[in-house]
Order: C-alpha cells, then structure tokens, then sequence
C-alpha cells in the first residue's frame, strides 16, 4: 500500500506519547503550578517514576533522544547528586509517602551511572517512597555498554526488566549508524542479564535506516527471535536533521524510501507474527503470555513517553534533565540543558521549563487518541459521552476521515470508528485527525509511516 494512497495525508505527524503533545508545552507552567499539582495527588494511588540520564559514550547517527557524549566521570557524577537532590524534593513535597508501582530509567544511557551512584538512588526511591510488591523496575540498555559487574549491580538494586537498543544486525547498517554491535555482543548480555535473575528482556529495533533492506530487517527479526526476547519494540527511523544536527551525517540518499518502509514494516510484522509474537498497536510486539499481550486482550493496554506499557498509575513523575511527568491535571517538562537543571534541583527547586495544563476537550480527544494508538479502535460516541460532550462532538472529524473509509482504512459503525489492518500503518495519520493542535500547524514532526 502507498502511504498516500490518494489521500490528503500529512506527511509529518506525532507518535502520540502524549496528547497534547510536547511541542505544544509552554512556559505558562513552571515549577510553582507543578508543586500545587503535587500536592492535589492522592497518597492512596500508586506512581511511577521516569528517569532519564542524558549521557553516552558514542553517538548513533539516528539517534533521536537528548543525550550527550561525555569522556569523563565527573559531569555524570554532578548529575548523579542532582538525580537524589530531584528524588529528595519530590517526596519532601509530595502530600505522604507514595508507593511506586512503576520505575523505568531511560536515556541517553543509564548505565553510564557508575553501579555506586546506580545503586545509590534505587536505594533513595525505596527509602524515600515505597515499591508495590509486584513494582517493574525496568531500564534501557546499550549492550555495548554494560559487563557481568554492573549487571549484577543491576539485579542486586531490584531491575527486573531490561530493554536492549538492537537497532540491526547487519555491519553494513551498523557502520552507517554509526553504531558497530555484534550479534555476539547482544546474545552475551542477553545472557548475562538472565543469569543475573534479570528475567523480563526487550528488544529495540529499527526499520526505515540507512542502507537497510527488507532482508536486513528480516535477519534482525530471525536473530533476534534466537535470543528469545519477551518484548521487540520496532520503530520506524525518525529522520529530524532539523532538530537533531548529527542526523546530517546520514546521507539522504542512503535512506530508504517511503513504500520500502511501509514494506520493512509489514514484512517485519508478519515475520514476528509468524514466530509467536502478538503485534501491540503501532510498534510493539510480544509473546502471547506476555502481560503487554494479556493488556491489549483486556483493552488495558496504555501508551505513555516510553512506549505502550500495562502502567495503570494516574501519575508518572518524570526526573533528570529534559523528563516528561503526565498528572491527572497536565504534562511537564524538565529544562533540558544540564547546567540549568542542576542548579534548580540543588537549589530546592522544580527544573520545570514548560508544561500544559489539560482541558476536558484535550482529556476526550487524548482519550480518544491513546485508545486508537493502543486498540486500533475506539467508541467515539461513548467517549464524548463519559466527558460530557453530546455524540456529534466529532462530526467534523469523521467527515475528514470519508477518504479513509473509502480507501478501506477505517470503518465507522454504530459510534464505533475502526483501524482496518490495511490501515494499522496509518494509525497515526488517522489520530492526528483527531489532534486539535496540530491542525493549528506549529510543529513539525517526522513521516507518518
Ligand atoms: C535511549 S535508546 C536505548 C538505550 C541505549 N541508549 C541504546 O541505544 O542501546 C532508545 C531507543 O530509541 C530508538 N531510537 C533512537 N533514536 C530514534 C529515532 N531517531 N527514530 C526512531 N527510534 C529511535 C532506538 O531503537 C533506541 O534503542
Ligand atoms: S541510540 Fe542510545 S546509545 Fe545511541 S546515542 Fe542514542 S541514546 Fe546513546
């Protein structure tokens, strides 16, 4: 299928982590409006905490996260102080000692952290807060940059879910990432990490690289299912050379076109289908007894900043420079730049550099977007009705999405508006439709498929 199969489809739209999303932040909320919001959480319902810790040791010419390179320990060791400093002030403001069912350390690299600083503040979270008895304590992991020691270091401070940034097998990719990591390399940490009682494993790979093929993708899935991961994450190549300067050194004409990644994509999903693996909204797969499978099967299944995740907790607070936190009234943004961040956390202050308050508007349309993203379908009629809107809240919407219906992309019954398979690849596309913001046109993002 062609991506713009005589559709009026924009060809940059978000990933719907959030809605509204991130570029539609401003500075109208800040560290005051974030304290006020902590305050009005309930000590009774469970949080999660996101982590981020910028910092690696090479940089990946595709890569789309806020990270830096650093040579040296020391910047990473200032940042450490930083990260308990944050920890510190949010269960000193917090109204009571909240449980945490949720913790995921993300980056950059988090391994970049030395096991003591790691070690450190899992311990801070457990004094400061109290894990849930089943708590997922998972984080991301560059296997070029962890041993046998700092796994170990891991599974003694309570990780028990690891994800891999795979990426693909083939050097030839790999050199033009930017990014050499051996099979051999992947299965031993894969190893290590198991042996170590570091039991639940996902894969990150991608398609739409430099100088990849249909074969490529399919090796990487085939190697991959070798080492028997429980989750495979994989995402379509987001080119921002605008945004992100080293994308520059991909050159254009190394990157496959759009019909080759749709095609990447499919061949992709059919071959993890084929292996076991149940497809989970737009890029995520998982084996049939995962909890991820069971929460797309229970119409559980949620999206946040990392992805789709069986976290049910009304509030993920987000620390370290450049986190996102989502509470029941808004989203809010770390500042970014890592002197700037420090300063506030060690003052006594919320980093927050901008944010945005939630209308019942953006909650039904938000609504509405995490379902299609995650259930590929959602009953438009009985959510407008749940905020209060009356069944004709979205007439303007569904009119634009005629073309799609007539394309066979959607369907629309009864209130209920459908994902056809033909259309999964264009879920995105179909929730944009339904994204107020961006029809007002301010950012732009990377290709729909
Ligand atoms: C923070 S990294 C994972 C941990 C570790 N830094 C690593 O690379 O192994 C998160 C994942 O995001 C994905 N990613 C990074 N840049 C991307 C981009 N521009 N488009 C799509 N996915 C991207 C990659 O699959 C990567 O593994
Ligand atoms: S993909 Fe991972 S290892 Fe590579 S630069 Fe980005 S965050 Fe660092």
């Amino acid at each position: 299928m062609k991506a713009d199969a005589g559709l009026k489809i924009s060809q940059f739209v978000p990933r719907y982590t959030s809605y509204p999303t991130a570029p539609h932040f401003t500075g109208a909320i800040d560290g005051g409006v974030y304290e006020q919001w902590l305050q009005d959480l309930d000590p009774a319902k469970p949080l999660s905490l996101y982590l981020h810790v910028p910092f690696c040791q090479k940089m990946c010419w595709y890569c789309g996260c806020h990270t830096k390179i650093v040579a040296r320990y020391d910047p990473v060791a200032r940042y450490a102080k930083a990260l308990r400093a944050e920890i510190g002030l949010l269960a000193d403001r917090l109204p009571g000692k909240f449980q945490i069912s949720h913790v995921h350390w993300g980056g950059g690299t988090p391994t970049m952290l030395s096991s003591g600083d790691f070690t450190e503040i899992m311990a801070l979270i457990d004094k400061r807060f109290v894990f849930t008895r089943d708590a997922e304590k998972a984080i991301e992991i560059d296997p070029r940059a962890v041993n046998v020691k700092k796994i170990s270091a891991l599974a003694a401070a309570g990780i028990n879910r690891a994800s891999l940034g795979v990426q693909d097998f083939s050097l030839k990719v790999q050199e033009a990432i930017n990014r050499v990591q051996s099979f051999e390399l992947t299965k031993e940490v894969t190893e290590n990490l198991r042996a170590a009682g570091i039991e639940k494993i996902n894969f990150d790979l991608m398609y739409g690289l430099p100088r990849q093929t249909e074969a490529d993708v399919l090796r990487t899935v085939d190697l991959s299912h070798k080492l028997l991961p429980d989750r495979i994450a994989l995402f379509g190549y987001a080119h921002v050379p605008w945004m992100k300067t080293h994308m520059k050194l991909i050159r254009d004409e190394d990157l496959p076109d759009s019909g080759m990644r749709v095609s990447q994509a499919e061949l992709a999903a059919e071959r993890l289908q084929e292996l076991g693996y149940c497809q989970i909204g737009l890029d995520h797969f998982a084996k049939a007894n995962d909890t991820l499978s069971l929460a797309l099967e229970n119409g559980a299944l949620n999206r946040n900043f990392q992805g789709y995740t069986t976290d049910t907790a009304d509030a993920l607070l987000g620390v370290g420079a450049s986190s996102i936190g989502r509470l029941p009234m808004g989203y809010v943004q770390n500042t970014v730049p890592l002197q700037g961040y420090e300063t506030a956390v060690l003052a006594g202050q919320f980093p927050i550099s901008k944010g945005i308050a939630v209308s019942m508007d953006d909650r039904l349309r938000g609504q509405v977007i995490e379902r299609l993203m995650c259930d590929l379908k959602v009953d438009l009629e009985a959510s407008a009705r749940q905020f209060g809107a009356d069944s004709s809240y979205f007439s303007t919407e569904l009119a634009e999405l005629k073309p799609y219906e007539n394309e066979g992309l959607v369907t629309f019954q009864e209130g209920l508006l459908t994902i056809t398979p033909k259309g999964r690849i264009l879920v995105r596309a179909v929730c944009a439709v339904f994204d107020s913001y961006l029809k007002q046109g301010l950012a732009r993002h990377s290709k729909a498929v």
